[in-house]
């Protein structure tokens, strides 16, 4: 079946989720996280998955930017940092977080090429319009799905299921793009055709559903979209 239909993952795939502890060290008042940014980075994006999964299994669901928030509380405690100004500059960051720079021409390239484009993720629909616009990639985007509308994070097939609903097509017609292995996965298990994008070049996750597609960055979705 040809793929009409490609869907991306944001934090981590099309957003830089590194860049908001990153470019705080850099600026007046970052000095505290100095070397430590890295460290507070992936605490803070771990945390907050960990948090989604188990607010899932939980069912006590609250949005993504609450749980980004507590996650980031969590991050900082453990480095160390009691610095309120410092973590509204973070939460600021990660609001208006860079696309990856192959970013803009991949989406272009999918227009080009008819297909539909969007975004399906955990983020809440705030958090995500402020990414989106601060990236210009709006008008590349069909549309931005986020779990809000079924209360409930990925991995969850309901989510998936969004997209089956909102562009009317099968499954196998999606090209579903995440830089999460779990994430990948899930869509896998789902019936997407699915890509993992490993810039980290992490061990393939073992959740049964594998991707058929591995890349270590977007460049060559929309050849892999067109096959
Ligand atoms: C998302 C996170 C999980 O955008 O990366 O859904």
């Amino acid at each position: 079946m040809a793929i009409t239909t490609c869907i991306f993952d944001a934090y981590g795939t099309l957003f830089d989720v590194a860049a908001a502890a990153r470019d705080a060290a850099a600026e007046p008042g970052g000095e505290a996280l100095g070397a430590i940014w890295p460290r507070l980075a992936e605490d803070w994006r771990r945390k907050q998955l960990e948090y989604s999964w188990l607010r899932a299994v939980m069912r006590r669901h609250i949005d993504f930017w609450s749980v980004t928030r507590d996650a980031l509380d969590w991050a900082m405690e453990a480095a160390g940092l009691d610095d309120p100004d410092l973590r509204e500059r973070l939460l600021a960051l990660y609001r208006e977080l860079a696309a990856y720079p192959e970013v803009p021409e991949m989406l272009s390239a999918l227009k080009a090429a008819r297909l539909n484009t969007a975004i399906l993720s955990n983020g809440s629909p705030e958090m995500l319009q402020g990414a989106v616009a601060s990236a210009g990639i709006g008008a590349l985007l069909d549309d931005v799905l986020s779990v809000e509308s079924v209360g409930i994070f990925k991995p969850d097939a309901r989510v998936y299921e969004l997209v089956t609903t909102r562009f009317g097509c099968r499954r196998d017609e999606v090209l579903f793009v995440s830089s999460n292995g779990w994430d990948a996965a899930g869509a896998a298990a789902y019936g997407f055709v699915t890509a993992w994008v490993n810039r980290a070049g992490l061990p393939a996750d073992r959740l049964d559903a594998a991707p058929q597609h591995v890349l270590s960055n977007l460049a060559e979705i929309s050849e892999i979209a067109k096959r």
